[in-house]
């Protein structure tokens, strides 16, 4: 396979491990509307579900694949054959069908999960991907806890899965264990010690736990890896996956990094919607990029300087990311300049005179109310001039 070394494919399973969150349950029809908003964000892969988990992810998994065509379907299995099978069975209507089969790398889960050794793991993880590939071209191989396992240990198990057959490799860190530069330093340790390794795509699969999923994505990705997994809004597992629509983000901000994927951000608003009322999960407001908060300034000292120049406080534009507009928000914090900017926005242009006394009644209604709104203004202009 040829690779534009600097594109970044991005697995997307919202549908999968973002589904597994308590409450987030989605039935068929809403998955395949979801999943075609995921084809039309652009996403290169959108993992379909676990088909041998339920009788209905099995069914989701075959309806997506028949309902959605550009992206790559994947279906989740462990390494065993009944999961594979079952998988495979699934994928049989997807256009581009992806087995994503995988078992524990660390040495915790070897002893306190499998009760085996890593010798035994090592077979079993060779043994999965090379029965899928009797299924399927496209296997990608995940070593479950990658982010605790040993390195020299982990290495072993990519290259043997890499020489089985398998198109990506995925180095999960499970448990949101890792720091940035650990994450990264083991990404960079595969791409210099793993034979062939350029024959597979390393994939970054992170957790959230200590709030360094995104983090750690992208310390992967500035190290070799060129796929991501992550989800609409974070949502995972625990405390979440990584969010898509930052690591997008941050890939179009800082081109220096000279990695693109192929999402039309412009799109990420109305799909964080679409996912936070599907799955009945709602986004806190200070969430980077789709938050409610995420475009709305209210310190005096920030709306002064954003007036005069949006890019003193604005690093995205909000229809880059298909948010309706930035909000100049009106508290007791809010200075002259952004009452004056409301104002005129309602037709009241003020003398200089003016402006300073309707600002100091402001001031004292905004100390005794949350948010003033366009009634409050134009009572106070009312007043002012009665
Ligand atoms: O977090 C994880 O390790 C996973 C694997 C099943 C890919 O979700
Ligand atoms: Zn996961």
């Amino acid at each position: 396979m040829i690779h534009d070394p600097n594109k970044v494919y991005i697995f997307d399973t919202t549908l999968r491990d973002g589904e597994q969150v308590p409450g987030c349950q989605l039935d068929t029809n809403q998955k395949i509307e979801i999943a075609k908003s995921l084809e039309l964000l652009g996403v290169d892969v959108i993992e379909a579900g676990f088909p041998v988990s339920s009788p209905g992810d099995f069914n989701s998994v075959i309806e997506l694949s028949k309902a959605v065509t550009n992206p790559i379907i994947c279906a989740l299995t462990r390494a065993n054959k009944n999961d594979i099978d079952v998988a495979a069975d699934a994928l049989r209507y997807a256009k581009r069908p992806r087995i994503h089969t995988g078992i524990g790398s660390s040495d915790f889960h070897i002893k306190h999960k499998f009760n085996s050794t890593r010798e035994e793991i090592l077979e079993r993880a060779v043994e999965a991907v090379r029965y899928s590939k009797k299924f399927v071209e496209d296997v990608e191989f995940y070593a479950e806890d990658a982010g605790r396992a040993d390195i020299e240990f982990l290495a072993k198990m990519v290259e043997a899965v890499i020489a089985a057959g398998a198109t990506v490799v995925n180095i999960p860190d499970t448990n949101g264990y890792c720091l940035p530069d650990q994450y990264g330093s083991k990404i960079l340790y595969l791409k210099e010690n793993v034979k062939n390794i350029d024959k597979a795509i390393i994939s970054v699969h992170c957790h959230n736990d200590l709030g360094l999923a995104t983090a750690n994505s992208i310390a992967g990705l500035q190290n070799g890896a060129r796929q991501v997994e992550c989800t609409i809004n974070g949502i995972g597992e625990r405390a979440g996956n990584t969010s898509m629509e930052e690591v997008v983000m941050i890939l179009k901000t800082h081109k220096v990094l000279g990695l693109n994927t192929q999402i039309d951000a412009t799109r990420f608003y109305e799909m964080s919607h679409m996912v936070r009322n599907q799955m009945n999960m709602p986004v806190q407001p200070n969430k980077a990029i789709v938050g409610g908060n995420a475009f709305s300034h209210s310190s005096g000292i920030h709306q002064d300087g954003f007036l005069k120049n949006r890019e003193n406080y604005e690093i995205i534009k909000p229809e880059d990311v298909g948010f309706p507009d930035a909000t100049i928000v009106l508290t007791a914090r809010s200075g002259r300049h952004a009452l004056k900017h409301h104002l005129e926005r309602l037709g009241h242009q003020l003398e200089k005179e003016h402006l300073d006394i309707v600002y100091k009644q402001f001031l004292v209604l905004a100390d005794s109310k949350q948010g003033i709104n366009d009634t409050d203004l134009n009572q106070l202009v009312a007043l002012h001039l009665a």
